[in-house]
């Protein structure tokens, strides 16, 4: 079972979470669990992170995490 502190936080660099904090906090749990969807579309779209987009494998790690109920 993937975790967030784990798993998902760690792929989340401090620019990151600076860059898009109007919007949610990207180190919170319950901030990207809310915001799950959004954040999983603009990275499978590749339009986010603005600098470069994710692997593969790190969008698939984020789907898991969401499909496993987003779990802290
Ligand atoms: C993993 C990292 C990131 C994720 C998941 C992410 C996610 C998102 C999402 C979901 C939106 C749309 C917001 C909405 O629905 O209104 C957005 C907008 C935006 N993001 Fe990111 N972002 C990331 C990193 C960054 C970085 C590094 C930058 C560069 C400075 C950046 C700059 C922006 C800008 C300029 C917008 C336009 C919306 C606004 O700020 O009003 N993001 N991002």
């Amino acid at each position: 079972m993937t975790s967030f502190e784990a798993d998902i936080r760690p792929l989340f660099r401090e620019k990151d979470r600076n860059a898009m904090l109007r919007h949610f906090d990207l180190w919170s749990a319950d901030d990207v669990r809310r915001n799950a969807e959004r954040i999983y579309g603009a990275l499978d779209r590749g339009v986010m992170p603005c600098d470069g987009a994710w692997t593969a494998a790190d969008k698939d790690l984020l789907r898991r995490w969401i499909d496993e109920g987003a779990q802290p």
